[in-house]
């Protein structure tokens, strides 16, 4: 009882100042604590301020408490009884102070050992009485009117969650991989690809695209698959080992490789000034 009821008051302060940060400083998607250090520094110098100011009163108030001669401190314990917190604690326990055990003690007794007729304490009570009161809700929620169960909760979540997926990688170009990858038509996207390709590409697949140490781009033969996937995995993954096509993942953005890769295939059915032999087989896309 004693320390219960300061414990509570710097538990009750905590939460407080806990919600009063997350309401100033906290935004929809992240608590103030991880967004700034210095809300945690402060929040936990206040709990210990907090803890250390009822440490100081309460040792203070033994020292009253034991400065004073005996009637006095009978009216202080009785005047503290009577406080809201003191009756509450007492009402909510109703159990018999020792003196008074006898009037409940049972006629059993084994070997010794004696039964009390103690009452539930009240809060025990009131908690059964609320698990009662969340059944009947949680029945009639679950069982009559057919709320959602765990399943279809969690379904109905990740299908939103797949629709926000969506639209952000709209907004996240480098987020294209070889399933997403889509050819690119726009003339800023080509030119974009074009630079790419003369930095990058030209001394192994020429210019034009007829190859030389690369092969032939501008056929319908494909070594490793035509079609804007497959091209795009090329350059991203790099040809067959030992064959001198690297993977060019590390050196260019995936939205670039979209580029490059839109750019080679515009190169089809051009005519180069010395197309290099086709090689793999002609590519029909499904
Ligand atoms: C060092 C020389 C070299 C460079 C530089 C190079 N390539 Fe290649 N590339 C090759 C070779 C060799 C192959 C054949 C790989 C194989 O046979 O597996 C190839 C294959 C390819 C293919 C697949 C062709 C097919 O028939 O399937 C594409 C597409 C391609 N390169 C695009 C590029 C692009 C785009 C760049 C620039 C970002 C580039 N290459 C840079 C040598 C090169």
């Amino acid at each position: 009882m004693k320390l219960l009821i300061p414990f509570l008051r710097v538990l009750f302060f905590a939460i407080i100042a806990f919600f009063l940060f997350e309401v100033i400083a906290g935004t929809d998607d992240q608590f103030s604590f991880e967004k700034y250090p210095m809300v945690q520094t402060i929040f936990w110098g206040l709990v210990i301020l907090a803890i250390f100011i009822e440490v100081v009163v309460g040792a203070l108030k033994t020292r009253v408490f034991n400065s004073l001669n005996e009637k006095a401190q009978e009216r202080f314990e009785a005047y503290e009884d009577d406080s809201y917190f003191g009756k509450l604690y007492t009402k909510m326990l109703d159990s018999k102070p020792i003196e008074q055990e006898e009037e409940i003690v049972l006629d059993h007794n084994y070997d010794g050992i004696k039964e009390l007729d103690n009452t539930l304490p009240p809060w025990w009570v009131y908690l059964f009485y609320a698990s009662i009161f969340f059944a009947v809700f949680y029945l009639a929620k679950y069982e009559i009117f057919d709320g959602d169960s765990t399943t279809v909760e969690y379904e109905k979540e990740v299908a939103q969650a797949e629709i926000d997926i969506a639209e952000w990688k709209k907004t996240a170009k480098d987020l294209i991989d070889a399933s997403s990858v889509e050819l690119l038509t726009e003339a800023s996207d080509l030119e974009a690809g074009k630079q790419i390709f003369t930095t990058n590409c030209v001394v192994c697949h020429k210019a034009d695209g007829g190859g030389s140490i690369g092969p032939n781009l501008t056929d319908e033969n494909w070594i490793l698959g035509g079609g804007i996937k497959n091209v795009f995995t090329t350059i991203i993954e790099g040809g067959r080992p030992g064959k001198g096509m690297v993977p060019w993942k590390n050196d260019l953005k995936p939205s670039e490789i979209a580029q490059v890769a839109s750019y080679v295939l515009g190169f089809q059915g051009t005519t180069p000034a010395a197309p290099k032999v086709a090689e793999g087989d002609v590519w029909v896309e499904e």
